[in-house]
């Protein structure tokens, strides 16, 4: 069965449960998710696996130290990713914060390791968004974020 690694970093739970909403649509379109804190990754787990959707709070207009630096670990696999399907999501303290440019800077990391992002014309266009603790909107959001990774995935059949 094809598999989505969802990777997040958060400290006062707000991404997580952003996470846990993605895992959820991930998992409503038949695929397997697993959901797991970047600390308690390594950049070996991006290889087995169809779909990579990454997230992270704001900090400072971009993402957080520790994905930063997974990212940066990951150059280790630069080539092997290609195909893959990604995504990406991301907090913020307050509209206007940042939060949509720190979904871009982790989908050009995807995008520079050779993945497939796929836009979104009708809800959150760059990756999907939320403000402090998320509203259910911002839940809706982003189960719809994991069923469309989940979808594409299966349109395209296996990457490796
Ligand atoms: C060091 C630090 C820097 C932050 N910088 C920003 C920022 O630039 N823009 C913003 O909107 N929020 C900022 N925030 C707020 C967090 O992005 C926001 O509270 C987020 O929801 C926290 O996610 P978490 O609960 O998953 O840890 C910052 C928070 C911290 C601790």
């Amino acid at each position: 069965m094809p598999t989505v690694l969802i990777i997040y970093y958060s400290k006062t739970g707000n991404t997580e449960e952003m996470a846990k909403a993605v895992e959820e649509g991930v998992k409503s379109e038949g695929l397997r998710a697993i959901c797991k804190k970047v600390t308690r990754v390594t950049p070996k787990d991006l290889l087995g696996v169809e779909g990579i959707i990454i997230g992270s709070p704001t900090y400072y207009g971009t993402m957080a130290a520790e994905m930063k630096a997974f990212l940066d670990r990951s150059v280790r696999y630069h080539g092997k990713l290609e195909g893959k399907v990604g995504a990406a999501f991301a907090s913020g303290g307050v509209l206007g914060g940042g939060v949509e440019t720190t979904a871009l800077d982790m989908t050009k990391a995807l995008l520079i390791h050779g993945m497939v992002v796929q836009g979104d014309p009708w809800g959150s266009h760059y990756g999907t968004v939320s403000v402090g603790k998320s509203s259910p909107s911002a839940r809706r959001e982003c189960k719809k974020l994991g069923e469309r990774v989940a979808r594409l995935i299966k349109r395209l059949g296996p990457t490796f």
